[in-house]
């Protein structure tokens, strides 16, 4: 049985290298400031990963802004008054548990590695992280040793200086640590530009800064990362339960929507005594990454906690009269967060697949086609020959005006479809000798079945757009 679990989370493992490789061989994913020996839990995207990020941001825009009437998007700065988050309570709140090894001076976060140790999750709890770490003498997972610090908290936002914030001269602001700060602080202002009415949305997309104690699994915890978030504003008489599922769902949708298995989605909520500070119930929902089942989205009634604050902070009126009643109230508000680079590792996770084939073995990127980074590559069949290249680069350009492609003349066209394989292109386009002398068509091959077929030229923008629907 023992043996049989090893091999599973090894070969879960094993995976995770392979993608890890596969994104620095193509060009998706770069450790980042490599070439100075890398910046823990930061990350550069490549040429193809920076198109499958923009494909995940247009198809969670679409879904959520572009095609629902009731949700109205935002991008707010990322650099906020400091009093924002004294207001939201992330100045004294936002913390992770911090232990130290005294022997090898290395950081971990307490609640995991008591949960590694011990299964038990103690997350909030530091006396009792310090008692389990000392009773049941955790060795530390670098050096091996047992010679811990007690656990103290340490706070996760990123400080830095800014002249003039204010007239009193205060100078310490923070990188923005969760994008849901500033569409709280404009609410009033989309309330009094557009017209919007309660229940309704606003959606932003944008990057998060947070100084986690332990970076790690390639792209899942990062230090600058990107959410896509939701507030959604409600009346305090709402039966919330109801639309709290349904935003699960939604959520779930998405996740299938970039390739998720609905199998490897469980959905996991939070204890009473475990709620962030701003919450009233949180729901996650997990997905099975190889290193297990982790979180992926969440769920968050944020009751009117936020607005409440700043109201009082700012001492500006953050209320909202119902258009009917002329009653005032203050939305409660159920939050929807989404993580991009999670995204993009259960989209790589998702899409990966090595199979057999007739001249050996292939790795395929089976993106959703709305998500692949090139929709098609065009080929002349030979490099040398000057026709074969004129009418290849016709077809491109003719095909570049309403897709994303690429044009390829290196190696032989085996290699070239291998290499496209590898990025996920879902069709190959390639103009041989009959295309020029006989019969003006090219052979468009499928990504996933690898069959061939003969497409005329002047019908071929139509049969790709069928095809890439
Ligand atoms: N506004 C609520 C909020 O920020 P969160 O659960 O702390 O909630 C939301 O973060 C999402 O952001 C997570 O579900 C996850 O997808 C992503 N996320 C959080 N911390 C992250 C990190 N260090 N690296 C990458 N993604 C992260």
């Amino acid at each position: 049985m023992l043996r049989v679990i090893c091999y599973v989370l090894c070969e879960n493992m094993d995976k995770m290298e392979k993608i890890v490789s596969l994104c620095k061989r193509r060009g998706f994913v770069f450790q980042g400031s490599e070439i100075y020996g890398g910046l823990g839990g930061t990350y550069s995207y490549g040429p193809y990963g920076v198109e499958l990020k923009n494909n995940i941001k247009n198809l969670w825009w679409k879904m959520f802004v572009h095609d629902r009437e009731d949700i109205v998007g935002l991008d707010g700065p990322i650099l906020l008054h400091p009093k924002v988050w004294e207001a939201s309570g992330h100045t004294t709140g936002f913390n992770d548990a911090l232990v130290d090894c005294k022997s090898c001076k290395k950081r971990f976060r307490a609640d995991h590695l008591v949960e590694e140790a011990t299964g038990q999750n103690l997350e909030g709890e530091l006396d009792k992280m310090t008692e389990v770490i000392k009773k049941e003498k955790i060795n530390c997972p670098v050096c091996g040793k047992s010679d811990w610090t007690d656990v103290r908290t340490f706070n996760m936002m990123f400080k830095t200086e800014m002249n003039n914030v204010s007239d009193d001269q205060e100078s310490i602001v923070y990188l923005r640590p969760e994008t849901a700060g500033a569409i709280f602080i404009d609410f009033k202002n989309v309330l009094d530009s557009t017209r919007v009415k309660v229940p309704f949305g606003i959606a932003q997309i944008g990057k998060a800064f947070r100084n986690e104690i332990v970076a790690g699994n390639f792209i899942f915890r990062l230090r600058e990362f990107e959410q896509l978030e939701i507030e959604y504003f409600i009346s305090p008489k709402e039966k919330w339960e109801k639309l709290f599922k349904e935003w699960l769902k939604l959520q779930e949708e998405f996740a299938i929507k970039l390739g998720a298995n609905k199998k490897d989605l469980r959905q996991s909520e939070h204890p009473q005594e475990k709620l962030s500070h701003y919450s009233k119930k949180t729901v996650d929902i997990e997905y099975k990454f190889p290193f297990g089942f982790k979180e992926l989205y969440g769920l968050a009634h944020r009751s009117d906690f936020d607005l409440s604050s700043h109201m009082k902070a700012s001492k500006q009126k953050l209320e909202y009269t119902d258009p009917k009643t002329n009653e005032k109230y203050i939305p409660h508000v159920l939050e929807p967060t989404f993580g991009l680079e999670r995204s993009i590792l259960v989209a790589l996770l998702s899409a990966y697949n090595e199979e057999k084939v007739e001249d050996g073995d292939r790795v395929v990127m089976k993106f959703p086609k709305e998500l692949a980074p090139i929709k098609v590559a065009v080929f002349p069949l030979l490099k040398n020959k000057p026709k074969l290249i004129k009418k290849a680069r016709e077809v491109y350009d003719m095909l570049n005006t309403s897709w994303q492609c690429e044009f390829d003349d290196h190696g032989n066209i085996g290699k070239r479809y291998r290499r496209q394989d590898e990025i996920g292109t879902p069709y190959c386009v390639t103009v041989d000798f009959d295309t020029i002398e006989k019969d003006d068509s090219v052979t468009v091959r499928d990504r996933d079945s690898m069959k061939q077929e003969r497409v005329k030229v002047d019908e071929l923008k139509d049969y790709l757009t069928d095809k890439l629907k």
